[in-house]
């Protein structure tokens, strides 16, 4: 499975990278507004520089021809760029026009196994479904994601399943247990998965025992 970090923070970016488990990154324009005042393109750049992997990178025209133009400008800042696109119907032009121009794409914004059934139609790189948005509104993310992942492999479509919106360890278990492809989320989220409380107590009296040990061995040595 592989990770990437939801955020647009070099500070963040690193520090998930310093973990050694990063495999790539995902921005949106709202990840972008909470970096101030950094010009975008450049920001991306930055970004692709400090990982090794796929770095998604949002356009926000909305007609073919602006999101065409706008993921030819995105698609020439790095060699990791991948263009994310929203999933509406001239979004899905895009999807298939940049496919058969080699360029790789993270269709965002998905809620139902049928938009992703079109993704993948049209040849989406990554697909993203946004399992924390979707429990927002008192549904189920897991299973949009559990039908993403069963229609994929019923047809063998190479669309990579991309969990997004992951909000909490539970997500994560999840979706590894059903095979997905790739989770995308906060680096907070990434460093609680690391954490157990037995873990931390168990350490404790390891290190604790080991002083007792030492001084043992002190004084016996001085007896
Ligand atoms: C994914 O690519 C999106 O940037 C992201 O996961 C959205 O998450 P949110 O619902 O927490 O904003």
């Amino acid at each position: 499975m592989k990770f990437f970090v939801d955020t647009a923070s070099l500070d963040e970016i690193r520090e998930a990278n310093d973990m050694g488990v990063l495999d790539g990154v995902t921005t949106n324009p709202s990840l972008m507004k909470k970096e101030g005042d950094v010009d975008f393109h450049e920001r991306i750049f930055e970004i692709c520089e400090l990982v090794d992997g796929d770095v998604s990178a949002e356009v926000t025209a909305t007609d073919f021809d602006g999101i065409m133009e706008e993921a030819h400008t995105l698609a020439k800042i790095h060699d990791n760029v991948v263009v994310k696109v929203p999933l509406i119907l001239d979004g899905i032009k895009a999807l298939n026009a940049l496919r058969d121009e080699g360029i790789p794409t993270n269709c965002t914004l998905c809620f139902s196994p049928t938009q992703a059934l079109i993704a993948a139609k049209a040849g989406a790189t990554y697909i993203s479904p946004f399992m924390g948005r979707v429990d927002d509104i008192s549904s189920d993310g897991l299973n949009l994601v559990q039908q993403v992942v069963e229609i994929y492999d019923n047809y063998g479509y190479e669309t990579e399943v991309l969990a997004a919106s992951i909000r909490h360890p539970m997500h994560v278990v999840e979706c590894a247990r059903m095979g997905v492809d790739v989770a995308t989320m906060p680096l907070d989220v990434i460093k609680k998965l690391l954490h157990h409380p037995l873990t931390d107590s168990g350490l404790e009296r390891f290190l604790d025992d080991w002083a007792d040990y030492q001084n043992q061995q002190k004084e016996a040595a001085a007896a």
